[in-house]
């Protein structure tokens, strides 16, 4: 058993595990606040890094270079379902 994020950027979805490469802690502590105000970024409140959506990689921050364990999700039938 795991906690896991959903995002979706335009049509596009990707699923992770919520914990953060650097410490491991999760992202947020709060429910639907894993974004950046402007939305281009996942933000893990530890210690602000700053991941792409689409691909999960560290892009600033403590981990920088490393990447979210993605976890499998896709769109059925207007659901979002694990692949
Ligand atoms: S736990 Fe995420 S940046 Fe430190």
């Amino acid at each position: 058993m795991f906690a896991g994020v959903v995002v979706r950027i335009g049509e596009e979805i990707r699923g992770y595990v919520d914990s953060c490469p650097h410490a491991g802690w999760p992202l947020s502590a709060l429910d639907d606040r894993y974004l950046t105000r402007d939305h281009r970024h996942i933000l893990c409140a530890g210690h602000g890094a700053l991941f792409t959506p689409l691909t999960g990689e560290c892009v600033a921050g403590p981990c920088f270079g490393e990447r979210l364990s993605p976890w499998p999700v896709e769109v059925r039938d207007g659901r979002v379902v694990t692949a």
